[in-house]
């Protein structure tokens, strides 16, 4: 079909109307457990699931991905499992930084650093800085929560003066101001909903769920997923079968 690219054989082409996916990428847990192993392995594997769903991603040809990687709630959970995640962010970040040439991707990492530990909050603005120029667009939510951003906008906005604002102030002031909103969510894990996540740029999102694990989740889901992207009709409040 004219306008789409075929990069991957085992993927369907992707064209501009799927040009930004975000995942929830959920299931590590339960994943772990099933397997009678600490829910850390559930993490440590869903790292690679992420590692893996990056790559087909951008051998599909698509433009912009974002993941939720930690929320402003999962501070919550045991230290041990907390910590777990930030090494396996840190060690993400470091392999990023060496392998950034041959890789192509623009790191942007959403949410507040300010409550990230001083080491991993220099390292993962260095990586945005690093790869500032590159066309790959892989925003990580960390330490991310939709009302949390939607707060600190409406807060710089007032900062900045603004006694009355319109919705394009606000969504020049959320942390996603440098990319169009997701045209696909995908969420694993068997669970129907936001977790926090993207409120406001969801609006028009279309949706995919899964019972598959994120640590299972790989081409044939994604594949899957994309399809079903393809056979839906976005209206976005209209008739026609138009984009905006
Ligand atoms: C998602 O997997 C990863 C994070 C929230 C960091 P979970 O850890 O939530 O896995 P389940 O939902 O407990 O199985
Ligand atoms: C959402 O998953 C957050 C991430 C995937 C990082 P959670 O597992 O934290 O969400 P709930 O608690 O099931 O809503
Ligand atoms: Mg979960």
């Amino acid at each position: 079909m004219f306008g789409f690219k075929k990069k991957n054989k085992g993927l369907p082409p992707v064209d501009e109307r799927l040009s930004h996916i975000a995942f929830i990428m959920d299931g590590n847990g339960r994943w772990a457990q099933n397997k009678g192993l600490p829910r850390e392995y559930g993490h440590k594997a869903g790292a690679e699931a992420f590692r893996r769903v990056i790559r087909l991603c951008g051998d599909a040809g698509i433009k912009a991905i974002t993941v939720y990687a930690f929320s402003t709630e999962n501070w919550s959970r045991p230290e041990r499992e907390v910590r777990a995640i930030m090494e396996l962010l840190d060690e993400y970040i470091r392999e990023a930084e060496r392998t950034d040439e041959e890789n192509g991707i623009r790191y942007v990492f959403l949410g507040d650093k300010q409550a990230l530990a001083p080491d991993l909050r220099a390292k993962a603005e260095h990586l945005e800085t690093l790869t500032r120029e590159n066309k790959l667009l892989l925003n990580i939510a960390l330490n991310y929560g939709g009302r949390a951003e939607i707060t600190t906008a409406v807060n710089q906005l007032i900062k900045e003066g603004y006694t009355s604002v319109t919705e394009a102030d606000i969504a020049s002031h959320l942390y996603t101001s440098h990319c169009a909103d997701p045209d696909l969510i995908v969420r694993t894990a068997n669970e129907y909903r936001l977790s926090n996540f993207l409120l406001w740029q969801a609006a028009y999102s279309e949706f995919y769920f899964t019972p598959t694990l994120w640590p299972d989740f790989g081409e044939e889901e994604l594949g899957e997923a994309i399809r079903s992207f393809y056979a839906r009709k976005r209206k976005f409040g209209g008739l026609a079968d138009r984009k905006k």
